[in-house]
């Protein structure tokens, strides 16, 4: 070790690390449990990505009295996944939806409002009522700023449940013991310090790796450290082949116009001004799901019938929309078409292009939260003093293709679910039992060794290439020979790592070595990721293998569960949960998937 450190102890019942939608619902429900709890997050509360959420969250309140109820929801969702999500937590999902978004209210959520006073609901991609006959007004909107509006929310409850905040804390690996989770190590970012927080539970919800990618909607921060964290505590990942990529990207910057642009009224159109969704998915058009609108919009723009000087993207339009309903229920995308694409959006449409949005893989949980790493006795095996939630675990109720709005539902229900059982799980009385003095070292000599590091390449430099390869290699559209080349591309690239060059050895607010632990995160990930890809023969959801066109339930209608060591990657499999939690509730078996 060449670097000299001060660790700090501390104890909790439970550490939440990561403090977007899932975090904060996670820690306010702790606390509220009277569990003493920590939040552990590398932003500013307020910054972390769910700030960003636009569109709604969903929830079949029936509201619009357009007859909605949560079995449609339901349906969608598994229809959504393409029979990959566990019926059992889509249940348990959107089943609580309607609870969970009336609980937001009553915390002060400002959502939009009907004539008649109850909360605003807007029709959403693949939601739809009596199983597919019409589109289903269903995502709770706060505007086109509903993520802005409920992290501000939790965050006044956490601090009104008197949640400790530990903010601009670099998490750097689990503690565990045995294989029972102990605690999270972390880097204090402002004055340099080490903490070692011992907990009786740990939350990770610490969000998705979308920064794996060169054109993305995610924040700079996204980089997966909890699926990382898990990875190098020798548990696997689930599902990872499967990447979301948002139709409505703005082409350039990658900069997110929500869908619910399309909600509203909104449609796209090729060069020859063409409404093409309407070939594609004759019933729900441009509201059809998003895997289903981001692959029709690359058939168009490969087959010659794109946009612009290069024919390379696609045009949303909201001109004919009444200015009115821009005004009040699409300002913010307005305001980002002009920033970010030069476009008056009451005149002219929008360039947009499909970009990675979400990733529906992660740490694999029951709908409890608790992580599982499977064995092969015991596909369910929970892994103890460990949790996950939000878009890092993997529950799995979004299967091989997530549904808008149900993130941010997914996000306040199983952070609530995990506070409802950390509250029946975690001893209050009992002491957590001390740290031995040697507890986390190996963590802090791999920070020390990156943070004198004095190889040849930058971290921008492997980054980058990183980003572009994942681009090119693991996109919307996949094949064997594309995803071999980018396994061998990625691996290369793991081994630029041990050749990184860091100029800044200091430890306060030290940005070079943030980014370069950040890049040591989001490697591995798309190394899964890519493997993962190129293990699964068949097209399902998000995941479109022009050599395997059709989805094969009979081999594949299993979850993907990855395996890391070092450079390679094993694979075992988990069987899809096709049952419910109650009687009166029906599986829903696997169907051809058309909108
Ligand atoms: O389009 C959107 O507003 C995104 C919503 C979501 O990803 O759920």
């Amino acid at each position: 070790m060449q670097g000299e450190y001060k660790i700090i102890d501390h104890a909790y019942d439970v550490v939440v690390v990561g403090a977007g939608g899932a975090g904060l619902r996670g820690t306010l429900g702790m606390a509220a449990e009277n569990l003493k709890t920590a939040c552990i997050t590398k932003v500013f509360p307020t910054r972390s990505h769910t700030v960003a959420a636009q569109g709604g969250v969903g929830a079949a309140l029936n509201n619009m009295q357009d007859g909605d109820n949560w079995k449609f929801h339901m349906y969608d969702t598994i229809k959504g996944s393409d029979w990959l999500g566990d019926q059992d937590a889509i249940e348990y999902m959107c089943r609580n939806a309607i609870p969970a978004v009336i609980e937001l209210e009553h915390m002060g959520v400002p959502f939009s409002r009907t004539d008649e006073g109850t909360i605003y609901q807007r029709p959403f991609g693949g939601h739809t009522i009596d199983f597919g006959k019409s589109m289903a007004k269903r995502a709770c909107a706060a505007a086109d700023r509903t993520g802005h509006a409920i992290l501000h929310t939790l965050y006044q409850q956490c601090l009104k449940h008197q949640a400790e905040f530990f903010i601009e804390y670099f998490a750097l690996d689990l503690i565990m013991e045995d294989g029972v989770c102990r605690g999270v190590i972390a880097w204090n970012l402002t004055d340099g310090t080490i903490h070692r927080f011992s907990a009786k539970m740990v939350v990770l919800a610490t969000g998705g790796y979308g920064r794996a990618y060169f054109s993305c909607t995610s924040a700079h921060i996204c980089t997966g450290d909890g699926n990382a964290m898990v990875l190098r505590a020798g548990i696997p990942l689930q599902d990872m082949e499967f990447i979301q990529f948002h139709p409505t990207g703005i082409y350039g910057s990658g900069c997110l116009i929500t869908e619910g642009a399309r909600g509203e009224g909104g449609y796209l159109t090729n060069s020859e001004g063409e409404r093409f969704m309407e070939r594609y998915a004759p019933v729900a058009k441009d509201l059809a799901s998003r895997d289903v609108v981001s692959r029709a919009m690359t058939i168009e723009i490969n087959e010659g019938r794109g946009v612009g000087a290069e024919k390379d993207h696609i045009y949303l339009h909201l001109e004919h929309l009444d200015p009115a309903v821009l005004h009040e229920r699409l300002p913010g995308i307005s305001e980002t078409a002009k920033i970010f694409a030069g476009v008056d959006v009451t005149k002219d449409p929008i360039p947009v292009l499909p970009t990675v949005h979400y990733n529906m893989g992660g740490i694999p949980t029951n709908f409890h939260a608790e992580v599982i790493s499977p064995t092969k006795e015991d596909p369910e095996h929970v892994v103890p003093g460990l949790m996950a939630i939000g878009e890092a675990a993997c529950v799995s109720v979004h299967g091989a293709n997530r549904l808008g709005t149900n993130s941010l539902l997914d996000l306040v229900v199983f952070g609530r679910a995990a506070a409802l059982r950390a509250a029946e799980v975690v001893d209050r009385r009992r002491e957590a039992k001390p740290f031995h003095s040697d507890i986390g070292k190996e963590s802090l000599a791999r920070f020390d060794k990156l943070r004198f590091a004095n190889g040849s390449k930058r971290t921008s430099e492997i980054r980058l290439n990183l980003q572009k390869t994942m681009q090119k290699h693991c996109a919307v559209f996949r094949t064997e020979d594309l995803l071999s080349k980018g396994t061998q591309l990625v691996e290369d690239i793991l081994g630029d790592l041990n050749d990184i060059q860091i100029s800044d050895r200091s430890l306060i607010w030290n940005s070079d070595l943030i980014e370069a632990l950040e890049l040591q995160n989001l490697a591995p990930q798309a190394h899964v990721t890519i493997h993962s890809a190129l293990n699964r023969k068949e097209s399902r959801g998000a995941h479109a293998r022009e050599d395997y066109p059709n989805r094969d339930d009979q081999n594949w209608m299993k979850h993907t569960v990855s395996h890391q060591d070092k450079t390679n990657v094993n694979f075992s499999y988990r069987p899809v949960h096709m049952y419910t939690l109650t009687s009166d509730v029906e599986v829903v078996p696997p169907q051809k998937r058309v909108y």
